[in-house]
């Protein structure tokens, strides 16, 4: 075992070595400009702060920082983030890379017991991944309930140097949403687990790149629906829960990019008096079309194009409010800020008119007619014009034993004690449950209504793909478990993105409504959502050897069970860190490797 252990030290010093060199020649033969291995230290805890101005809330940041650091990268880049968890109350982390592909590095995907042990309080993983596709993404815990807690963060690519976007802007501004409630994430954890159920109710406030005001209105001294609250007093923009400021000159074009992250709220973005070009959709370029507003739900991101050509002595608003529940939450309110309408860059000018009012929660058929603008820039990798797998996958709430929860054709997810990854390939049978989950659901199922029998059982099946197979997978919403009503859910894959080749109303009609599907230029996309009463149908290949997670991005369905696994080719997988395997039933199976050699 000493042996071991010493030859192992002595690898290890070889590849950190081999690792400096490495770095070393690649900056020496291409400067600062050439393809590179970034280095992140982040340190996961909790910190006292006033997210949305009010005193003593504890919120999960990195470094002291919330939301956490932006990482900024180049296409083709190594990021090595080693991330410490130093979180006071005993709990374990990781970090997901939303939208990033992990191919080759499956185990650096972040999501506890699927690709990795979580990490306990006191431990290190390395995160360790190249980034092989511009646009704007972002990270999150997805351990829990963290990234309801604060735990996130900003991740923008960029092209390799040399290499053009397809449009052009003078310069750039990145918005992170998300959404914030007063009650900590222990509290909410213990509402959405407790019998019978506490839902955790609507946000409290809105926030953009981490800043909202609960208790006063930046917008009150003009005439608007929030005309109940003071007036926000900041003298200027350094202050904690004061709006982050855009700065523009006249007569420019921008890019603003912006990503939602919210636990819950599906929200819509507006500037006053300013139209938007939108040009890219979670990481993947639009045919651009013009838009007064944008809607955006959780997972998804955007960049718009807005060019400054109004009146340069006045400001404009620039809001954020709820769509598809019935909002109980101000508009988050950020000013868009003419260089010459402001006499000092810190100090606030008001704009003279009110913001942009939210369309109506309810619209649903305007939430629609805004997905179908977006499709794939021409040039775009086109979809398989056939499916080698379906699944048809019902989403319902329902009751297990008294406790509500989400199910997925009738199976509420409880993810296992030993990551899938491990346990796949090292064919462990009794980690989880090996038998086919089903890929569809009764024929009779009466979607507009509650379910006949509300009960449903949880499961940790697999959906195990040839790799290389083409999947369709139809998502099906359907009536909550009383009532009539019938939520939205933005479902999120990782390792992919897929096409999205249409959206319903009604039951999905196999051999009919195939007909209608876009073939000739769906978006790509990794997140999209399901509408009420709806259907939502995506295609994508199966090319990535892994474990992948699909579910919805709503952080407390998602708590309930609401998500699937999906796997293929995890045979192919070589080098997973003994990190990613040391917990569960692969920890005894590590002792007997003497390096990562998997
Ligand atoms: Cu951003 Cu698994 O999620
Ligand atoms: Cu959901």
């Amino acid at each position: 075992m000493r042996l071991k252990g010493a030859t192992r030290t002595i690898r290890v010093c070889w590849s950190i070595w081999l690792g400096y060199l490495i770095v070393l020649i690649s900056l020496l033969i291409g400067g600062s400009s050439s393809v590179r291995v970034r280095e992140y230290k982040f340190e996961v805890g909790y910190m006292k702060k006033k997210p949305d101005c009010i005193e003593n809330s504890y919120v999960m940041g990195i470094n002291g920082h919330f939301p956490g650091p932006t990482i900024r990268a180049h296409v083709g880049d190594t990021l090595h983030i080693s991330l410490f968890n130093n979180i006071s109350t005993n709990e374990p982390t990781s970090i997901h890379w939303h939208g990033i592909s992990q191919h080759g590095t499956p185990w650096a995907d972040g999501t506890a017991s699927i690709s990795q042990c979580a990490i306990n309080p006191g431990e290190t993983f390395h995160y360790r991944f190249t980034v092989d596709k511009a646009g704007t993404y972002f990270y999150h815990g997805h351990y829990g309930l963290q990234r309801s807690a604060g735990l996130y963060g900003s991740l923008i690519v960029d092209l390799a140097l040399g290499q053009k976007e397809p449009f052009h802007y003078h310069s750039e501004f990145n918005l992170l949403l998300s959404d914030w409630w007063h009650n900590t994430s222990f509290h909410q954890e213990l509402s959405l687990s407790s019998k019978p159920f506490q839902w955790i109710g609507e946000p409290q406030s809105l926030l953009i790149n981490g800043r909202g005001q609960y208790n006063c209105s930046m917008a009150a001294n003009t005439m608007n629906n929030n005309a109940t609250l003071p007036q926000c007093k900041f003298r200027t923009s350094d202050e904690e829960c004061a709006p982050q400021i855009l700065h523009v000159h006249p007569n420019k074009t921008y890019r603003i990019r912006i990503a939602s992250t919210t636990s819950l709220s599906s929200l819509n973005f507006a500037i006053s008096n300013h139209k938007m070009v939108v040009v890219e959709a979670d990481g993947n370029y639009v045919d651009p079309f013009e838009v007064d507003d944008i809607d955006i739900y959780s997972g998804e991101s955007y960049s718009i194009l807005i060019t400054t050509n109004q009146n340069p002595n006045n400001n404009y608003w620039i809001s954020i409010g709820v769509r598809g529940r019935k909002p109980n939450t101000p508009q988050a309110l950020t000013i868009l800020n003419y260089q010459k309408a402001s006499i000092s860059s810190s100090n606030i000018i008001i704009p003279n008119s009110p913001p942009p009012i939210t369309p109506q929660w309810n619209d649903f058929n305007r939430s629609k007619a805004f997905t179908n603008k977006i499709h794939a820039l021409m040039g775009s990798p086109k979809p398989p014009t056939h499916y080698d797998h379906r699944l048809l996958l019902l989403n319902t709430q329902n009751l297990i034993d008294g406790y509500t929860k989400w199910a997925i054709n009738n199976i509420s997810l409880v993810l296992p004690q030993t990551p899938y990854l491990g346990s796949i390939k090292f064919k462990i049978n009794a980690a989880f449950d090996r038998r086919h989950p089903s890929e569809n659901f009764s024929n009779g199922y009466d979607i507009f209504s509650p379910p006949i029998n509300p009960n449903a059982n949880f499961g940790n099946r697999v959906y195990m793909f040839n790799m290389n197979q083409v999947v369709d997978v139809i998502l099906q919403n359907a009536n909550v478990l009383s009532g009539k009503n019938s939520d939205i859910h933005p479902w999120h894959l990782h390792g992919h993105d897929f096409w999205v080749l249409g959206y319903g109303d009604g039951k999905f009609k196999q051999g009919y409504d195939e007909k209608n599907f876009n073939l000739k230029n769906p978006p790509l996309k990794n997140t999209a959502a399901v509408f009420p009463y709806g259907w939502t149908a995506l295609r994508f290949r199966a090319n990535n050897p892994g474990v992948w997670f699909f579910h919805c991005h709503i952080e407390a369905h998602l708590h309930m069970g609401m998500g699937v696994i999906f796997a293929e080719g995890v045979q192919l997988v070589k080098g997973i860190p003994k990190q990613a395997l040391a917990c569960g039933l692969t920890k005894k199976i590590i002792m007997s490797f003497n390096t990562t050699n998997n």
